[in-house]
């Protein structure tokens, strides 16, 4: 399977899929990253390992429909089976998400569907949360409420601030991103009524 991934910045997630996909050979290879901020550090990170890495850059396209299609066209050069978003961080259109439902995922530093949008660990830590965590979902055009697929928990701890939580959570996701999409490409994960369903039973 043909995996491309979107990235703004760091793109730590995208290099735990990448490490993942070849240590374990699974049938599945990052076959494009793609960023829409030319100073994208995960872009040489992915250059560096072979992998086609380009930008399309949201600040050439003054209208989203324009860099939408742009972004699209770029995406369907490497004829993506699944298409996987890693902090990426510029709104997708509604025909954008429809051109890739059902292979468009996003990882979202929240457990859903508590803390949409930015500033997760901040307002977590304003509401007094006792855990927090990181979602894996299918992208749908509401941002940040498609179909769930895997969650992961850890314990808010005294004297948490902002970073310390978000290191402890992005931990966390570097594992379950690799898992829930390892699931996409071995063909175990199916949408039944807006739910995700483990084809295996597990
Ligand atoms: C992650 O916390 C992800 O959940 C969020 O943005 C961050 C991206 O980090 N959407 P990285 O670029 O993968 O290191």
């Amino acid at each position: 399977k043909r995996i491309v991934i979107l990235i703004s910045g760091r793109g730590s997630n995208m290099e735990a899929l990448h490490q993942r996909c070849t240590e374990q050979g699974w049938p599945a290879q990052v076959v494009a990253v793609i960023a829409n901020r030319p100073q994208a550090g995960g872009l040489a990170w992915a250059a560096e390992r072979g992998i086609a890495a380009t930008c399309v850059d949201h600040r050439a396209y003054p209208q989203r429909e324009a860099f939408d299609a742009a972004l699209a066209a770029a995406i369907d050069a490497h004829a993506p089976d699944l298409v996987v978003l890693a902090g990426f961080m510029r709104v997708l259109g509604a025909d954008f998400v429809r051109r890739y439902e059902g292979r468009l995922l996003n990882i979202h530093p929240s457990l859903l569907p508590a803390f949409p949008g930015l500033h997760t660990h901040r307002r977590a830590l304003e509401a007094g949360c006792k855990a927090v965590g990181a979602t894996v979902h299918f992208v749908t055009p509401e941002l940040d409420h498609g179909p769930i697929v895997m969650q992961s928990v850890v314990p808010v701890l005294p004297g948490d601030d902002e970073q310390k939580l978000a290191a402890r959570v992005l931990a966390t996701e570097h594992v379950i991103y690799p898992l829930a999409v390892r699931w996409f490409v071995e063909g175990k994960l199916r949408v039944e009524n807006g739910l995700v369903i483990q084809a295996d039973g597990a």
